[in-house]
């Protein structure tokens, strides 16, 4: 499956397939504090996000991948990315980060929870993972809110050369 061209529509949000038009507000946002509990460090220079995009935008056309940007519906407003990656497995997995300026809203959950119905709608998928840091509590209510158990724990060197301990949930499909 292409997802290269994919909208999505929430009561607040859209979650559209990740473009070029994007790799300023990605490159300005993506901090170190945004990504104090992520496994990618933030971008050296504008360069270094154009090539994510570049190679998110290839997996996208492969269908191994969904990045997508958060924008907030009506003034498409950028609040950030998220993703299900490996999409062509059976084990996709989820992530999920928000400009700082747009945290507090429950904008995550409402993103995630989108992305998991489309997964239910699009994929064939076992279970979805949802890794994240243990001391990470407003992105672990996200799973939790989705069902999700704790079935992993693990302790992971990001790239920034922090150690997190790692709670890896799983999120199951709808019972038919
Ligand atoms: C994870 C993230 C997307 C969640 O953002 P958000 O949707 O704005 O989350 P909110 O601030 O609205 O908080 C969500 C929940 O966590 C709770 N929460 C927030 N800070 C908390 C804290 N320090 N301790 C405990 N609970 C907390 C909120 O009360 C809210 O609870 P509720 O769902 O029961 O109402 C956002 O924090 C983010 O982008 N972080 C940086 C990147 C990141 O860590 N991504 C996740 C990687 S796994």
């Amino acid at each position: 499956m292409n997802t290269l061209n994919i909208t999505i529509k929430t009561d607040n949000l859209l979650i559209r397939s990740i473009t070029m038009d994007y790799k300023e507000q990605i490159y300005r946002e993506f901090t170190g504090e945004i990504a104090t509990y992520l496994y990618p460090k933030p971008p050296e220079d504008m360069e270094e996000t154009a090539r994510f995009i570049e190679s998110s935008m290839k997996e996208n056309q492969a269908g191994s991948n969904f990045q997508a940007v958060v924008l907030r519906k009506g003034t498409e407003e950028f609040l950030g990315c998220a993703a299900i990656h490996n999409i062509h497995t059976t084990t996709p997995e989820l992530g999920i980060w928000l400009k700082k300026a747009s945290h507090g809203k429950a904008y995550g959950r409402e993103a995630v929870t989108a992305l998991k119905e489309w997964a239910d709608k699009n994929l064939d998928y076992e279970h979805l993972i949802y890794p994240v840091a243990l001391e990470n509590y407003p992105s672990r209510k996200i799973p939790e809110h989705l069902g999700g158990k704790v079935v992993k724990e693990y302790e992971e060197k990001n790239m920034s050369g922090t150690v997190l301990h790692i709670l890896e949930y799983w999120i199951y499909p709808p019972v038919v």
